[in-house]
């Protein structure tokens, strides 16, 4: 039994997976942006927008920091989380992670609805969105890579994933 982290980029479908996963596996889940909001009373975007990115990052951290390595629980986490403060080390420290892989392009058409509730991405034209997602996915790929799971998006379902993840509990 181990915690299990969901990771990629906005948009992957870290959330639904997670939820998805927990209620077959009967773990308990959580999303890293969901519980900042809880403890700060405020949107990620209102954190953004108040406090500054540096703060909202240090928030990521405490965040994982504080997980108990011992409970066994589904994380999704935010597109950013595993690229600051060396988080990915961490994560691959504290149980399994999994990396949710999907193009630029795909990652497009799945966020291009819903960039308000998304700092990073709001207010963006839709050639902007394209190029800002695909010069990120460039410096973040390498970090997102060092997952000890890669699912490309034919195997982005609860049943695979399970799956995968049975093989690397055994
Ligand atoms: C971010 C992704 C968001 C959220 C914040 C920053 C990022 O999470 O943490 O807006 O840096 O990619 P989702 O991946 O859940 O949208």
């Amino acid at each position: 039994m181990s915690n299990i982290f969901l990771i990629g980029f906005m948009g992957a479908g870290k959330t639904t997976l997670a939820k998805k996963i927990a209620s077959k596996l009967s773990y308990k889940w959580l999303d890293s942006d969901q519980e900042i909001e809880k403890q700060e009373g405020m949107k990620v975007s209102e954190i953004f927008e108040v406090r500054g990115e540096a703060y909202f990052r240090s928030l990521e951290k405490k965040f994982i920091e504080d997980l108990n390595p011992n409970e066994n629980l589904i994380v999704a986490t935010g597109g950013g989380l595993p690229c600051f403060h060396a988080l990915m080390d961490t994560l691959n420290e504290l149980g399994i992670t999994i990396y949710l892989e999907r193009t630029p392009k795909e990652l497009f058409q799945r966020v291009k609805q819903a960039t308000n509730s998304r700092p990073l991405i709001a207010h963006k034209t839709d050639e902007e969105l394209l190029e800002y997602i695909e010069s990120t996915m460039e410096k973040r790929r390498e970090i997102y890579l060092q997952s000890k799971i890669i699912v490309d998006r034919f195997s982005q379902t609860p049943e695979k994933l399970i799956e995968l993840i049975q093989n690397e509990l055994r």
